[in-house]
C-alpha cells in the first residue's frame, strides 16, 4: 500500500492548493485554500474561465475602482471554491483577507460575505470553512460566526496559547503549522535539519491534539504547513492534515506502512493540565512564546504581501 492511502486509514487527508487539477489527482477529503495558493491558480491560463466570470461579475457592479475590485477579489475566492467542491466531498477552506486580522467586525462582516456568495451559488455553508488569523481579535470574530453556523478554521496557529482560546471559542477547526516553526528553530539553532523525534513543529501539533482530546474540545485539528513527508507521517491519526501537491505526490509514490502516531494513550501520557484563557491570560501566554509571536506576526505580512498582489492582478482585470 502506498503511504498516502495507508496515511488515510488513520486521518482525515486535505490538499493544501488552489489547483483543482492537482486535488482531482489525489482524492482528498477536503482542501484548503488561502490568498498565496488562489494568486498561483488565477495566474494560470487554465484558470482563465473563474477569472472572467469574476470579472463579469464586478464589472456589473456600481462603485468605483477599490470597490469592484474587492467585489472581483470575493467573487474569484469564491469561484475557485466552488470548483473545488465539485470535486472533494468534503469542505473548502476560503480566507479572509490578512488585513482584517486585528479587526474582529471587518472579519465578521467579510465572512458573512463569502457565506452569501457561496450560498447565492447553491453551495451549504456547512461546506465552508472561513479561515481567519489566530490573533485574538480573529478569535473573537470564530466565536460570534460560529454561533451562526459559520464555520471556522483559525490559521497561523503557532502557540500553545492560541490553541486553547480557539477551543475555548468553540471553533470548528484549527490549522496548527508545523514547517514555519521548524523553519525558526533550524534557524535559531544554526543546523540544517532537526531530526523528527526532536521536531517542535510536529511535537506543537501532538500536544494541541492531546490538549482538544484529553479536556474533550470538539475542534478539530488539521496540521498544516509541512516542509517533509515524515513530519506528516509522525501525525498520522490527527483528525486532519493539510498537504501539498509535491508531499502528497511523495506520500502516494512510495510504499511503507504509516502507524497511528497520535494515540488517546500517548495524549493521557502527557499529563496535561486544563487552563483557561480571557483577553489578558491569551495575550500574556501567547506573548511569552518568542516564536508564536514572531510566526503569527509574519504569517500576516506573507499573507498580506500576497494579497496585495493579488488585488494588483484584480485591479489590472478591472481596469482593462
Ligand atoms: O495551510 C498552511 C500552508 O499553506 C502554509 O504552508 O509551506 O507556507 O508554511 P507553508
Amino acid at each position: 500500500m502506498n503511504r498516502l492511502d495507508a496515511l488515510k486509514r488513520h486521518t482525515t487527508v486535505v490538499a493544501d492548493t488552489g489547483d483543482v487539477e492537482a486535488i482531482r489527482e489525489f482524492a482528498p477529503q477536503d482542501a484548503t485554500t488561502n490568498p498565496s495558493l488562489i494568486l498561483k491558480a488565477a495566474e494560470q491560463e487554465r484558470y482563465r474561465d473563474l477569472v472572467d466570470r469574476s470579472l463579469a461579475a464586478a464589472r456589473g457592479r456600481a462603485g468605483g475602482e477599490r470597490e469592484r475590485t474587492e467585489v472581483f477579489l470575493d467573487e474569484l475566492f469564491v469561484a475557485f471554491g466552488r470548483e473545488i467542491l465539485r470535486i472533494v466531498p468534503g469542505r473548502v477552506s476560503t480566507e479572509v483577507d490578512a488585513r482584517l486580522s486585528f479587526d474582529t467586525e471587518g472579519t465578521v462582516a467579510k465572512a458573512r460575505r463569502l457565506i452569501e456568495l457561496y450560498e447565492r451559488d447553491g453551495v451549504d455553508r456547512e461546506r465552508v470553512l472561513i479561515k481567519i488569523a489566530s490573533t485574538w481579535e480573529g478569535i473573537r470574530a470564530a466565536a460570534l460566526l460560529e454561533q451562526h453556523r459559520i464555520h471556522c478554521n483559525l490559521t497561523l496557529l503557532f502557540g500553545f496559547a492560541q490553541a486553547v482560546a480557539c477551543a475555548e471559542a468553540g471553533v470548528t477547526l484549527v490549522s496548527p503549522f508545523v514547517g514555519r516553526i521548524y523553519d525558526y528553530w533550524r534557524a535559531a539553532r544554526g543546523v540544517d535539519d532537526i531530526p523528527l523525534d526532536d521536531d517542535p513543529g510536529v511535537a506543537s501539533v501532538a500536544r494541541i491534539w492531546s490538549y482538544y482530546k484529553t479536556f474533550g474540545y470538539r475542534t478539530e485539528v488539521m496540521g498544516a504547513s509541512f516542509r517533509k513527508a515524515g513530519q506528516v507521517v509522525r501525525l498520522a491519526g490527527c483528525d486532519l492534515l493539510t498537504i501539498s501537491p509535491q508531499l502528497l505526490t511523495e506520500l502516494a509514490g512510495s510504499d511503507g506502512d504509516v502507524p497511528r502516531a497520535l494515540t488517546p494513550d500517548a495524549a493521557a501520557a502527557l499529563r496535561l493540565e486544563r487552563i483557561s484563557l480571557d483577553e489578558k491570560g491569551f495575550r500574556w501566554l501567547h506573548n511569552s512564546d518568542e516564536m508564536a509571536v514572531a510566526k503569527l506576526a509574519e504569517g500576516i505580512r506573507l499573507f498580506d504581501r500576497d494579497a496585495r498582489k493579488l488585488e494588483r492582478f484584480a485591479r489590472e482585470r478591472v481596469a482593462g
